[in-house]
């Protein structure tokens, strides 16, 4: 079972998207001309593209999931640009899609979605896409697990989260060059477990940063986390920003 079928009716509560994401990925720009175009690749529930729209973006999600694409699209509001935010239903690995060149001031792969595709040809083939669709000071923003340090066999737990009803175990494992993300959410009234794997790819941040540049994007900051501006740390979660130019 895919693991976003277990979260789904949970996703906003147990990964509350920050406020500060939406100023942090943005460009900054002295005079804005025109309400700024975001592609939020990986939206899940769509919480991002909302705060975006609501901050006067026109924002477009896109994820691999149908039934959380419904649920983003239940839950799209107009926002103070006018427009809700639209959803498709679109593999990252398929981008640009019909998408026009140059026509996103930025692009955010949030919650370490990046590592959810298959094989590495497709996240450099992904990067390429970006750095095409992104206009000439458009940012492409990158939250993901660094696993640079972990090895084949490596076998590790994130803290499990207890919600009133719910109990959610999170385990990885390191396996035959994938890492297998293991989820058990335990109905407590029941005691009923569910369980779901997720196959991830172990990427890194500097093998990110070298296919990042390949494709001419330029590197221009690293941080731990949209709420904590201090440097990444190894094995923890990171985000790595781009700039379309230098
Ligand atoms: C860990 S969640 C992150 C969601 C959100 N960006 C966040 O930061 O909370 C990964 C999301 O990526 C989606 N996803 C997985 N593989 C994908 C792909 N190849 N193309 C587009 N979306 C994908 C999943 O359905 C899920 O919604």
């Amino acid at each position: 079972m895919d693991p976003y079928q277990l979260l789904e009716d949970h996703y906003e509560t147990l990964f509350p998207c920050p406020p500060e994401t939406v100023s942090s990925i943005l460009p900054q720009r002295r005079t804005p001309a025109k309400a700024p175009t975001v592609l939020d690749v990986g939206c899940a529930t769509g919480e991002l593209c909302r705060m975006l729209c609501d901050s006067g973006c026109r924002v477009v999600g896109v994820d691999t999931s149908e039934s959380l694409i419904v649920r983003a699209r239940q839950a799209a509001r107009v926002g103070s640009a006018g427009a809700k935010p639209t959803f498709r239903l679109l593999d990252i690995a398929a981008l640009p899609a019909g998408f026009a060149s140059g026509s996103m001031d930025a692009i955010a792969c949030l919650g370490n979605t990046i590592a959810h595709l298959s094989f590495v040809e497709q996240v450099r083939a992904f990067l390429v896409a970006a750095k095409g669709l992104l206009a000439h000071d458009g940012i492409l923003t990158l939250q993901f697990i660094d696993y640079s340090e972990r090895s084949e066999g490596d076998v590790w737990n994130l803290p499990s989260i207890e919600l009133p009803n719910h109990i959610f175990e999170r385990s990885n494992r390191f396996s035959n060059g994938r890492i297998e993300f293991l989820l058990s959410v335990t109905n407590r009234a029941t005691g009923e477990s569910r369980h779901a794997i997720q196959q991830l790819l172990p990427l890194g941040r500097r093998r990110l940063i070298e296919w990042a540049s390949a494709s001419g994007l330029s590197l221009l900051r690293t941080f731990a986390a949209f709420d904590d501006d201090s440097p990444a740390v190894a094995n923890g979660s990171g985000i790595v920003q781009f700039a379309h130019s230098p």
